[in-house]
């Protein structure tokens, strides 16, 4: 194994447009990235819907890291390391809970849900009060947008919005999509592990080029059901027109367009307006809902705001939005070919329940182990770690459209939808973090 190279050496390893193919499979690499990228940056920790009472707790990651978010009595949500000041256990165990005093499972130790130690059993044993002590670890930093709760375990650094930019817009579009601006999450959690570097789940998610190819069997098998049953993109079922549109041409895919930002944060357009929620429709469920946005916002405002078609949109680095179908990805890294995928789904407070059924829906054709889609991509992924691990070519080709790209918003470029631009733009924003 090599040893991990200076600023210089990592400036070495991301070029304009390709990458050595030891950023996914040099541990050593990995582990500055879970100091220099998931030690330093904001982290998506959870949504404050999941803990809606003081008491609330949730368990959930910051890197390798354990943490719990909490709701403290004052109303306010905190990020805690989910670490006992006493020998170092887990305090929290199972997935959530609702507790006055979070409780150490192996001597009792009790701490607020703010971290504070409370105290600990039989305190005669020491000399001092345990009141005092330090307790569990917080978070260094916690911010929120409309509800999306971030930690960072670095005390200084950019504000959240700062660091958010124009990416906020995703955050505020998926919340703006509730007829009463807020969001709930609900439905529980899928889970999936991958035996593969973590950033190829986030690229891929970006990477337009290969759904016609990687997903042709659905594509296929959505077509033929649509023949067969005789179905019109009106009446067919959500899951097999997204399945359906995975097979567009390569022009089409480039009418989708790409668009990036110096932080790594990216974007695609929305691929496909058909079924049950195409933003014009009238009738039915999503007409009742449709109704409900224009007497929220106006004709105008949920004009507007439907309108921002967008799919994948990433938060860097690890968190994947999916605002027309009220879904959330969340990347964690385990090892630097090891990695877990959690997939959650919102509710749209104001909204028709057929909303949130359709959101289930969509999570679940699109990221459950039955999906057909995510079991391709799965396979990908170990299969390109397998290939990058091996005596192959050293480096990996970013090529496609680059220098084509031109200016979007303030700050951001966007190109044609099979450009490689938001691969090279999380990349090359991988290359700052890890260098700085
Ligand atoms: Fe937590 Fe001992 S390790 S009380
Ligand atoms: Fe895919």
């Amino acid at each position: 194994m090599t040893a991990a190279p200076d600023a210089g050496g990592i400036d070495a390893l991301v070029g304009p447009d390709r990458v050595h193919r030891r950023v996914y499979t040099d541990p050593e690499l990995f582990e500055r990235e879970m100091e220099r990228i998931f030690g330093r940056l904001w982290i998506f920790v959870g949504h404050d819907s999941q803990v809606p009472n003081p008491g609330d707790w949730v368990r959930t990651r910051i890197g390798r890291e354990d943490a719990v978010m909490t709701r403290h009595e004052d109303g306010g949500v905190r990020v805690l390391l989910n670490r006992c000041a006493h020998r170092g256990m887990a305090v929290c165990m199972g997935r959530s809970g609702s507790a006055r005093r979070l409780v150490c499972p192996y001597h009792g130790w009790a701490y607020a849900t703010d971290g504070r130690l409370l105290g600990a059993p039989h305190p005669k044993g020491y000399d001092d009060e345990a009141r005092g002590r330090p307790g569990m670890p917080p978070a260094a930093r916690v911010a929120a947008h409309r509800g999306f709760v971030f930690a960072s375990l670095a005390e200084a650094g950019p504000t959240l919005a700062e660091y958010l930019g124009e990416i906020a817009d995703a955050l505020d579009n998926m919340a703006d999509r509730s007829p009463e601006g807020a969001l709930r999450l609900d439905g529980g959690c899928l889970r999936q592990t991958f035996r593969g570097n973590w950033k190829l789940h986030m690229e891929n998610a970006v990477d337009l080029i290969h759904p016609g190819f990687v997903h042709e069997s659905s594509v296929a098998a959505a077509r033929a059901h649509m023949a067969e049953s005789g179905q019109d993109e009106a009446g067919a079922d959500q899951a097999v027109l997204m399945f359906r549109a995975n097979g567009l041409s390569p022009e089409k895919w480039d009418r989708v367009g790409i668009h990036a930002y110096p932080e790594g944060h990216v974007f695609m357009g929305g691929f496909y307006r058909g079924g049950a929620i195409d933003p014009d429709r009238r009738d039915g469920p999503f007409g009742r809902y449709r109704e409900r946005m224009a007497e929220a916002y106006g004709e105008d405002g949920a004009a507007r705001i439907l309108g921002r078609e967008t799919f994948n949109n990433l938060v860097y680095p690890n968190l994947s939005l999916n605002t027309r179908f009220q879904q959330v990805r969340v990347v964690h890294p385990v090892a630097v070919d090891r990695t877990d995928v959690h997939s959650y789904v919102f509710r749209l407070e104001g909204a028709p329940e057929e909303m949130f059924h359709a959101a289930v829906k969509f999570v679940s054709t699109a990221n459950s182990p039955a999906s057909p889609v995510l079991a391709d991509d799965l396979a990908v992924f170990e299969r390109l770690q397998d290939g990058l691990a091996g005596a192959g070519g050293a480096w990996i080709d970013l090529s496609r459209r680059a220098g084509r790209d031109e200016a979007f918003g303030a700050r951001g470029r966007r190109d044609a939808g099979t450009s490689e631009l938001a691969l090279r733009a999380m990349l090359g924003a991988w290359r700052r973090y890890m260098a700085a």
